[in-house]
């Protein structure tokens, strides 16, 4: 009979979506962290449920020809780089794995080749935005990332997956706070003021946005603090207020507050300038974002009598970049400054064969049915919790020859296509796409046809 803190040896037999080694003991499925497919190990059992357990390393009898022995583990306890233990190579084909399953298990579809995972060349350091959390952490104010499961703030420097100039601006702001004596927030006693560090950098710009969550509005010398900074970094041309007295997990709250500069910042995909609101979605990975919006457009394989939707268009990155080979866009997406930023999108880059709307996807595609539209592609690219039911019946209802599906949730893709299949459409291609690199996200491009 197994106990809690006993130490037994297993060997680790598969990886879960979230990169955990799974472990089979009398009878248990045992999840271990750091724990990789072929490796025996000492496991300290942790806890034990009904017939699952979770377990702890206590030593390594053999490691995987696949482990990244070069991993600083704290990239692993915080999930900053949750699959950061494996190689490249393994990772790229974890995350083929993760949808080939996915298919077969919610879709129940076997025959489709999944192609393999692009991925990045330099998988390191390529985030274009951060969002640190600003704590005290023995007597000191910190910034860092929390440890997995927890509100225990780990107090780090290098974030190893974020550009290395976004982690710059973040330990020159947190010494800034200290030497000015601003005071972090204090989750538990519900006191304090700054609770969160944003930073957005465009990647061929350089330009930079700082936001700064308080709980209130009032900033100490918020002046010195400006100024400090901007000497610092030259291309910091947005600093940001932004206001959340409410005690949640969600980042911002509602009210933002121009301190110095811009509302918005400036970056380029695939030729075409994009203006991005603090608010606004911006895919955090430009290179493989490029890559992701180029399959979307081969799989599509546009021409000037499409009509397009762009559903879930956020600042108009995707429709934008196919606008002028086609003969018209209609875009939509729920927040406001977003649908904004895409209508000024349209216009700095000379496009007006484009129309958006503020709205939810589901909404708006209904009204375009009833308005007689008659797309022939639609694009989605829908948060992870997917489409919804009516959605994709509003979808169908018009019969466009085909629908480009653009996921970070294979799991909610798979239950979608499910439905498409059921209502007529083939699945036919399906490319996953690195965006996510060390980290056990997985993105993907699939491609339904009219059956
Ligand atoms: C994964 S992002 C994609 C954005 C954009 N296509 C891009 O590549 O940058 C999903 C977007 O959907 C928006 N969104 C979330 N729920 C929505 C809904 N029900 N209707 C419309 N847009 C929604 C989010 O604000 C976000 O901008």
């Amino acid at each position: 009979m197994l106990e809690k803190n006993q130490i037994v040896e297993v060997e680790i037999v598969d990886l879960t979506h979230e990169g955990q080694g799974v472990a089979k003991l009398d009878g248990f499925v045992f999840f271990v962290d750091n724990a990789l497919p072929g490796e025996r190990i000492k496991m300290k059992v942790l806890k034990l449920k009904k017939n699952i357990g979770f377990g702890k390393v206590e030593e390594w009898l053999s490691f995987s020809a696949d482990r990244n022995q070069d991993l600083d583990l704290t990239y692993l306890r915080t999930g900053i780089a949750d699959l950061g233990h494996l190689n490249y190579s393994a990772q790229l084909a974890f995350k083929k794995k993760q949808v080939e399953m996915a298919l077969r298990k919610i879709a129940g579809i076997s025959d489709i080749v999944v192609e393999d995972t692009q991925g990045m060349s330099t998988p390191l350091a390529y985030r274009n935005k951060a969002a640190v959390p600003v704590r005290r952490v023995n007597g000191q104010l910190e910034t860092g990332f929390f440890r997995k499961n927890s509100h225990d703030l780990v107090p780090i420097e290098d974030f190893y997956i974020q550009n290395k100039e976004i982690d710059a601006l973040i330990v020159a702001t947190r010494d800034l706070l200290r030497k000015l004596d601003l005071k972090p927030y204090d989750e538990k006693e519900q006191t304090g003021l700054f609770r969160n560090i944003v930073v957005r950098r465009g990647h061929y710009t350089g330009q930079m946005m700082l936001v700064l969550v308080t709980t209130r509005p009032k900033i100490f010398r918020v002046e010195t603090l400006i100024e400090r900074l901007t000497e610092a970094f030259p291309n910091l041309i947005s600093i940001i207020q932004n206001i959340n007295d409410q005690n949640t997990n969600a980042i911002f709250g509602q009210e933002f507050r121009l301190l110095h500069g811009s509302e918005k910042i400036v970056d380029r995909m695939l030729g075409n300038e994009f203006e991005i609101s603090a608010p606004s979605f911006y895919q955090v990975n430009t290179e493989m974002a490029e890559l992701l919006y180029q399959t979307g457009i081969e799989f599509a394989g546009l021409s000037a009598d499409d009509v397009v939707i762009d559903a879930y268009s956020g600042i108009g990155t995707i429709g934008l970049s196919f606008a002028k080979q086609v003969k018209h866009v209609y875009g939509v997406e729920v927040v406001e400054k977003a649908v904004a930023d895409s209508k000024k999108n349209a216009t700095r880059n000379g496009i007006n064969n484009v129309t958006y709307v503020c709205d939810s996807a589901e909404n708006a595609m209904q009204k375009w049915v009833a308005d007689g539209i008659k797309p022939t592609v639609i694009f989605v690219d829908p948060p992870r919790k997917g489409l919804t039911e009516s959605f994709i019946k509003a979808s169908v209802s018009v019969a466009p020859e085909k629908i480009v599906y653009i996921s970070c949730n294979v799991a909610t893709m798979a239950r979608d296509v499910k439905l498409y299949e059921e209502l007529g459409y083939k699945l036919i291609k399906v490319r996953p796409v690195d965006l996510f690199p060390n980290t056990h996200h997985v993105e993907c491009v699939a491609l339904l046809v009219k059956a």
